[in-house]
């Protein structure tokens, strides 16, 4: 019989983008609008779970019950994820940026006109997949993937390739960025579930009664 309630479980999440610095006025960033990582929190936390819910840059309210950390970059993101645990479940939906600046600069770079323009990149930690290899690893690892085509297959690779139990892979083609409608696969070692095109809420609060299947009394 599924347990009908996370009470007593930690649920840690992450959402929105991140935001990483070039230099005091300039940073690299995407269009990661934090609603589907907020609605999963407000659901999990209606479920009866203790939520914390490390968030990057968003415009958006703290769901009631939820303890928020706000974080800039994805070096925060992944100093506040290592301080929140242990959890029972991670569900890592931010947008964490690839690349941040080598070098962050003390004072607005000035343009030399010269190309290539003076921005080294060197490539941000993987989060959720440091945490999936990590010795404090929650028993649930669920990442999302973002994709725009071969949606299942590539998620099926980087379920594996990041060791996450659940991907959630989204079809990120039409209006997702942003929008409120999301169409989503749940890809596990199982198989495929294929979820109907549902509001992003909708997609928090059915993911919500999967992890309750994974945890019976
Ligand atoms: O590799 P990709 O960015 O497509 O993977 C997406 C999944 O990995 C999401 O769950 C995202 O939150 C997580 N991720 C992360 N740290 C990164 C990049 C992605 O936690 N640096």
């Amino acid at each position: 019989r599924p347990k009908t309630s996370l009470s007593g479980r930690h649920v840690l999440i992450t959402a929105g983008p991140t935001h990483e610095p070039i230099d005091p006025v300039r940073y690299i960033a995407n269009r990661s609008s934090g609603k589907q990582g907020f609605a999963i929190a407000e659901a999990a936390a209606e479920a009866g779970a203790r939520v914390t819910l490390v968030a990057g840059p968003v415009n958006l309210p703290t769901p009631a019950g939820v303890e928020r950390v706000d974080v800039e970059s994805a070096r925060d993101m992944e100093r506040a994820v290592a301080a929140a645990l242990p959890a029972d479940v991670a569900i890592m939906v931010a947008a964490v940026a690839d690349w941040r600046a080598r070098d962050v600069a003390d004072q607005k770079v000035k343009k030399d006109g010269g190309d290539p323009a003076p921005l080294p990149l060197t490539t941000n930690p993987d989060i959720l997949a440091g945490l999936a290899q990590s010795d404090k690893r929650p028993k649930l690892v669920i990442g999302f993937a973002a994709e725009t085509e071969n949606i299942v297959p590539h998620a099926q690779a980087k379920r594996l390739r990041k060791g996450a139990d659940w991907i959630v892979a989204n079809d990120v083609s039409g209006d997702v960025m942003g929008g409120a409608m999301n169409t989503v696969h749940l890809v596990h070692a199982g198989g495929v579930e294929n979820w109907e095109p549902m509001a992003k809420r909708d997609v928090a609060a059915r993911l919500v009664e999967r992890i309750m299947d994974e945890f019976p009394d």
